[in-house]
């Protein structure tokens, strides 16, 4: 079966069929990662540009890794080096890029929207690989993809998300993908980052970190974002790390075995401290390793439908 759509834009209304082949598959993928060869013939013609116009280090790498581990072309395009420094439109760019023939643009871009817009200016496949505070779908499904990994299920799993979810694009796509995969989804942080009606997605909200970790299975730690004014939403770094940061003495005082995961960049010290981000109580350079495989999946199923 097919996915139901020939683009990646984010989870929202995604069917559950859909996530779950892109599991799957992914799951066939990450055993092409152990071998001695991690290279398979699937896109082998295909030519996908990567359109990073925010920075990058794991989404970046990963898709190009996978595109590289599938044969496919790939050209990375960023905005230092590109005509956009002098002056050219994004419209302009995307219609130059599509007339050298390319099959697929993953995009970044700090607009929301952007992918959907590209949807319209152009025939490539499109995936999402972060919009603004929107949604970063493929971090979701890789985030999915490690607890499944970890704990053999995701219907019935308490999973938390801590931190910035106002500005958070990682939140969404988490919050919309493991809710349609049957788990019970809440978020945690101070109230200045928790949006107002996020109870009407079907989520429940903590103020409290150590009511969130007694209750929860997993906590995914959001990043807290410094270069998006995050700090004008609490007094201090030091006083949201007090209040909500997850280190081993608040862990070990709930007396809890907690999945953690983290999708990086990470403040060590800041919304995890460094012995948990080490601990053997994370996942968190297992998420960047199925991240390669997630996006191997992803680009497999949408590049084989046209
Ligand atoms: N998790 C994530 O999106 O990391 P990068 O910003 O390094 O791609």
């Amino acid at each position: 079966m097919p996915l139901s759509s020939r683009h990646l834009l984010g989870l929202q209304g995604v069917p559950k069929e859909d996530i779950q082949l892109i599991l799957d598959t992914a799951t066939t993928f990450r055993e092409v990662l152990e071998r001695p060869v991690k290279k398979v013939p699937t896109l082998q013609g295909k030519t996908i540009v990567n359109l990073f116009y925010e920075n990058s280090t794991r989404t970046r790498i990963s898709f190009e890794l996978a595109q590289k581990r599938l044969s496919a072309d790939t050209v990375n395009f960023s905005i230092s080096t590109s005509s956009v420094s002098k002056g050219e439109t994004f419209k302009d760019t995307i219609r130059n890029i599509e007339a050298m023939k390319v099959d697929m643009v993953v995009v970044r871009h700090a607009a929301a929207g952007t992918p959907l817009y590209l949807t319209k200016l152009c025939d490539a496949n499109i995936i999402n690989a972060g919009d603004g505070i929107h949604e970063h779908p493929t971090q979701a499904l890789l985030d999915i993809y490690s607890i499944h990994e970890k704990l053999g299920r995701l219907a019935g799993l308490k999973v938390c998300i801590v931190g910035d979810v106002a500005h958070s694009r990682v939140a969404l796509s988490n919050i919309f993908g493991l809710k349609t995969m049957g788990a019970e989804v809440s978020v945690c942080g101070p109230s200045t980052m928790i949006p107002r009606q996020i109870e009407e997605l079907g989520v429940k909200v903590y103020y409290n970190i150590d009511e969130a970790i007694q209750a929860n299975d997993v906590l995914n730690v959001l990043r807290i974002q410094l270069e998006r004014k995050a700090r004008e939403y609490f007094p201090s770094l030091r006083e949201y790390s007090n209040y909500f940061g997850i280190t081993e003495e608040r862990l070990e005082k709930n007396g809890k075995d907690i999945l953690i995961l983290h999708p990086g960049p990470i403040n060590r010290g800041v919304e995890i401290s460094s012995g948990v981000a080490d601990g053997n109580r994370q996942i968190i350079l297992q998420q960047v390793t199925n991240g390669v495989a997630v996006r191997m999946a992803v680009l497999y199923l949408l590049g084989t439908m046209n």
